[in-house]
């Protein structure tokens, strides 16, 4: 296992676990293994175990079965190894109005990030200053989800948790938040659950599927992208989007490492393929 990396031990998560044959499992006999530097996307249905997985991964939640080791070390062996390792991992859950905790949004900053010049930077970096003086309760959804992305990320965590962070983000929201994840991407784990596959599929590098309490995909995304099969399979809709990159690639205008990229880089990529065809007919 490598330095920083966190290890989920056929981690199960049941309801009742008096009488084995009366376990009503919500996590079954996961296994994952999650590495510095990379993000992690988990997909699945409602109800498929994706919140409870984070609160899992988090540490706040203890499995019932199995274990999690950071760094080698059994985290809920003991209670300093388990608040060093909740100290150092930022989570934004599900529903934020369950994150916030003090008057106005000013005192939300002054308490999750502290150093002044930092709280400067992030309330310019995710447009705040209007709300500075305002309860968090009287955001509108789509800004209550920044402003806990805002206060998590401020913290620079090792391990940040992101339950449909950008959902129902319009699109300045949701480029604020990926441009933020890509940027420091090398100093963290991300783990993201979203219901958006596309986002899934564009920004992860590996993905995992939950389906009926077990994860039924963990590998590279660009494994996945290969195999849409799979997806369908798994009771997703393939995005449009990657069905465009695999005409392309059966057209022979795209490689094979391209597989799968964005709407602006297929666009380029026609183009550059218009403008070769038109050169060639010239000489
Ligand atoms: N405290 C609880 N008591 C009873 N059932 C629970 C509890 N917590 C979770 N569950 C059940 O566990 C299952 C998984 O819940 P979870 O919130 O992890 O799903 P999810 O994949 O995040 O769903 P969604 O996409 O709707 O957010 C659901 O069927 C839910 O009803
Ligand atoms: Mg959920």
């Amino acid at each position: 296992m490598n330095e920083g990396s966190i290890q989920l031990k056929d981690v199960s998560f049941a309801l009742t676990s008096n009488n084995e044959k009366d376990e009503n499992f919500i996590l079954h006999k996961v296994n994952l293994l999650f590495q510095p530097g990379k993000v992690y996307a988990v997909v699945g249905m409602n109800g498929s175990g994706k919140s409870t997985l984070l609160d899992i991964i988090s540490g706040l939640k203890k499995p019932t079965a199995g274990n999690i080791y950071s760094n080698e070390q059994d985290i809920h062996q003991n209670k300093k190894p388990l608040l060093h390792y909740i100290g150092t991992m930022g989570y934004c859950v599900q529903t934020p109005d369950t994150a916030f905790f003090h008057k106005t949004v000013e005192e939300e900053l002054n308490y999750s990030i502290k150093d002044d010049k930092k709280i400067e930077k992030t309330v310019k970096q995710f447009n705040l200053q209007k709300m500075l003086s305002l309860s968090p309760f009287q955001l509108s959804g789509g800004q209550k989800k920044v402003l806990q992305f805002a206060l998590t990320i401020g913290q620079s965590p090792s391990l940040i948790l992101l339950d449909e962070v950008t959902a129902g983000l319009d699109k300045n929201g949701q480029q604020l938040i990926h441009s933020e994840l890509e940027r420091n991407k090398k100093e963290r784990i991300t783990v993201m659950v979203t219901h958006n596959l596309e986002e899934a599929l564009l920004s992860s590098d590996y993905l995992i599927i939950l389906n009926e309490q077990k994860v039924v995909y963990f590998d590279q995304t660009e494994q996945l992208v290969q195999r849409p099969d799979l997806l369908t399979h798994w009771g997703f809709s393939i995005p449009q989007s990657l069905k465009i990159c695999q005409e392309l690639m059966n057209e022979g205008i795209f490689s094979h490492q391209q597989l799968y990229v964005d709407n602006k880089k297929i666009v380029r990529a026609i183009l550059q393929e218009q403008n070769e065809r038109a050169f060639k007919n010239d000489s």
